[in-house]
């Protein structure tokens, strides 16, 4: 029999983790269990001040935490040893994942690594719209990166329901991170990855596998959200009304217009504020709908899109444990759970 009221624990309280612990207790067939980080930081604390039991990720940082005013409820090993968690949504730093894998093997935890990790961590790399059934009770699954992620929404679409020939993607990626950004970023310059392709394409791959995409990207000295630019060749000619249609009918992928003034990423996030968000969040993928074009003989498509980095994944990862503990076998079900319960829109209008 499935079980349901999966028990989640957090390991990595920091961007994603904090949100997919909120995330998580929105979920009626899901509770937190708690949260595991090495630090005892503002963030953290306020998780033990939100009720949130904390545990130390390593044995070595309990006694520093604790000292820090924190009360510590335990180690991640003890916690996992208890078989009170079911799913493991690890959210530490990229490679600390990869490290992780062999205590959650050891108890026969499953888990959800991030973007940051490589998809050889689970061998299924994840985007709920896109190969939901791949992650279909496996012990391991990866949510891929927020650029990822967005990408295979927005172009896997249109591969999906039209066909791509060839997608060529240009994405300017913020700096750093808000929280962190008194701490590291770049000024006044935008940085290009001089590798070509960018890791992106051959990461959207690892999820649609037979999608033709190079990607190029460049690093702006701004903290929120990334720009894409994509101008992708169809399989067979289409027209405007065709190209727009996919992009409605595709959950988690809204329409934003220059027309009602939002010209730029910080209009997204003021938006995105307005919209009563936890942390004005945005957990869809925002199209400018004008921006959408088609050429002249119809055999290329046009469009760009913000991906809000901080919460375009949460949904997925939701998905994600919803998949691993086979709580819904079908990706739509889970899809429209998901949505339900975090407030996810069609229209923001
Ligand atoms: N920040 C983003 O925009 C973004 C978007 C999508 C995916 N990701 C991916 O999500 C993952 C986490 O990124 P983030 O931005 O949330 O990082 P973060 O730095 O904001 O948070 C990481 C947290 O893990 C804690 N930590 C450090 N070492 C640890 C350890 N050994 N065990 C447990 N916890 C530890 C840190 O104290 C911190 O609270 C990465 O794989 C990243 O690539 C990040």
């Amino acid at each position: 029999m499935v079980k349901t009221n999966i028990g989640v624990l957090v390991n990595g309280y920091g961007v994603i983790g904090k949100r997919v612990a909120d995330a998580v207790l929105r979920q009626p067939d899901m509770r937190l269990v708690g949260v595991a980080d090495v630090v005892a930081d503002w963030r953290v604390k306020l998780a033990a001040v939100r009720g949130f039991p904390v545990y130390a990720s390593v044995p070595e940082r309990a006694a520093e935490m604790a000292k820090r005013g924190l009360r510590v409820e335990g180690t991640l090993e003890e916690l996992l040893r208890s078989g009170d968690v079911d799913v493991v949504v690890d959210c530490a730093p990229a490679g600390v994942g990869a490290k992780n894998r062999g205590l959650y093997e050891r108890y026969g935890v499953k888990a959800v690594f991030q973007g940051g990790e490589k998809h050889e961590v689970a061998g299924v790399s994840f985007v709920a719209q896109r190969n939901y059934g791949e992650a279909l009770g496996k012990q391991f699954v990866r949510v891929v990166s927020c650029n990822t992620t967005a990408i295979c929404r927005v172009v896997g679409a249109i591969h999906e329901k039209i066909g791509v020939r060839r997608a060529r993607v240009v994405i300017f990626r913020r700096a750093v991170d808000v929280w962190e950004s008194s701490r590291t970023g770049i000024m006044n310059t935008v940085v290009p990855e001089l590798r070509v392709p960018s890791h992106h394409g051959p990461d959207a791959q690892t999820v649609i596998k037979d999608l033709d995409i190079v990607t190029m990207a460049a690093k702006g000295s701004h903290n929120l959200y990334h720009l894409h630019m994509a101008m992708i060749e169809t399989r067979s000619r289409v027209t405007l009304e065709d190209v727009v249609r996919v992009v409605e009918e595709e959950p988690r992928v809204i329409f934003v217009s220059g027309e009602d003034g939002i010209d730029g990423l910080n209009a997204i996030f003021e938006l995105s504020r307005d919209l009563g968000r936890p942390r004005g969040d945005l957990y869809e993928v925002p199209v400018w709908r004008e921006s959408i074009s088609v050429s002249r003989d119809g055999g290329e498509v046009y469009l760009i899109w913000a991906t809000p980095n901080e919460s375009n994944v949460i949904p997925e990862n939701v998905d994600a444990i919803r998949a691993l503990t086979e709580l819904e076998k079908e990706a739509r079900a889970s899809i429209s759970k998901t949505d339900g319960y975090l407030g996810v829109v069609k229209s923001v209008y």
